[in-house]
């Protein structure tokens, strides 16, 4: 597994797999051409033996203290093996570079698997979007971080892993 930074390149890829990912409601090439070019958003992606099969964004405005996360997506064959949290914690370390403060991203409320993803790196849900997935007529639930608690939380647990290394 190897991550990057995405480029234009990699445009066609990621449609293929926003449309396997996303069928019902998947970006349009021209709103994802939109964010890779962006300044302010910021996309990596993960390969396998040359193939890509995840993608992840975040829009960040330079000097602004509130980013989102924009999409996460693993290919169906490659979930369940830590891909989807190597991508958010670049996302994440990206948005600790440009001096951000809180993380804001939604998600559906019938998507138990993100939602698990998030909480577990300490989003918490903050409100609702009532029927804000059209045409699935699903909510989307806001959550949020705390980027300097998430950088706290991880820098304690490298100094108890380094410390049971010296035991
Ligand atoms: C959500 C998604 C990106 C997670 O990627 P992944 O590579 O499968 O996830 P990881 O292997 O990194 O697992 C991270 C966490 O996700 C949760 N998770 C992953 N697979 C899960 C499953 N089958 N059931 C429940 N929780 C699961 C767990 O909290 C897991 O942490 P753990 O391994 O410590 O238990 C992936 O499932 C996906 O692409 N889904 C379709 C697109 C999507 O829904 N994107 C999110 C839009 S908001």
């Amino acid at each position: 597994m190897s991550t990057r930074t995405a480029t234009l390149d990699d445009l066609d890829a990621i449609m293929a797999l926003e449309h396997a990912s996303f069928p019902t409601d998947a970006w349009s090439p021209a709103m994802m051409r939109e964010e890779l070019a962006s300044p302010h958003g910021w996309y990596v992606v993960v390969e396998e033996a040359g193939r890509l099969v995840g993608y992840a964004g975040l829009r960040a405005v330079r000097g602004a203290k509130d980013a989102d996360i924009q999409t996460i997506t693993i290919a169906e064959t490659a979930r369940g093996r830590g891909r989807g949290r190597a991508l958010l914690t670049e996302l994440l370390e990206e948005a600790e570079r440009r001096g951000v403060h809180d993380v804001f991203l939604e998600v559906r409320a019938d998507n138990p698997v993100a939602q698990s993803l998030y909480a577990s790196e300490g989003f918490a849900e903050v409100g609702r979007r009532p029927r804000y997935y059209q045409p699935d007529d699903v909510d989307a639930i806001v959550m949020q971080l705390d980027l300097r608690g998430w950088a706290a939380r991880r820098a304690l647990d490298g100094a108890e892993t380094t410390g049971k290394g010296w035991c």
